[in-house]
């Protein structure tokens, strides 16, 4: 078995992933969630992995639910895309890093988006930055991956069903093996 994809199957069941950090779904649903949808895209391999982990650093750092509850800005988007940057390619590493400010940058640009954020996500935004400045819209779209984590950051908020069914992690493997480096 690959080395990455026994890590990740060690990380998805550590205790933080069966937790809900505020949502329906427990984190390790989310992120199945998200892969599935990103999949049923027909998004590039590259972008369904960077779904699936889009939220590994909630389950590397050390409770984040405390953090969550206390109002503290764990950066959980720059915690997992050093993770990932490690072992995967920029292209799954950088939507990775960008999911949040694609948030803040979905806020900023589309009036409708706000409405449709979870409870949680808005209570985070705010914690996260708020919307972006015209600057800071300007320097996000210039970054590499940004129109990457902007497709994460829409099927992120839609992967957030209660008892939605999901591919197992197992079925992501084959993903996995062929883009983690060596
Ligand atoms: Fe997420």
């Amino acid at each position: 078995m690959n080395k990455v994809y026994k890590e990740i199957e060690a990380i998805f069941t550590t205790g933080i992933a069966e937790e809900y950090l505020g949502e329906d779904v427990k984190l390790v649903e989310h992120m199945l969630q998200c892969g599935d949808l990103a999949k049923e895209a027909g998004a590039p391999d590259y972008l369904v992995v960077a779904a699936l982990l889009h939220d590994i650093g909630h389950l590397l750092v050390e409770d984040a639910h405390a953090a969550q509850d206390a109002g503290i800005d764990m950066h959980h988007d720059a915690v997992g895309a050093r993770w990932i940057e490690e072992r995967f390619p920029a292209t799954v590493s950088e939507p990775v890093r960008l999911h949040v400010a694609a948030k803040r940058y979905l806020v900023t640009t589309n009036h409708d988006y706000l409405s449709k954020l979870s409870h949680a996500s808005v209570q985070t935004l705010y914690m996260q930055g708020g919307p972006l400045s015209q600057e800071e819209v300007i320097d996000f779209i210039s970054r590499e991956g940004a129109e990457d984590a902007v497709r994460v950051r829409l099927w992120d908020d839609l992967a957030k069903v209660r008892d939605k069914s999901t591919s197992s992690l197992k079925e992501f493997e084959p993903l996995i093996t062929a883009l983690a480096r060596p």
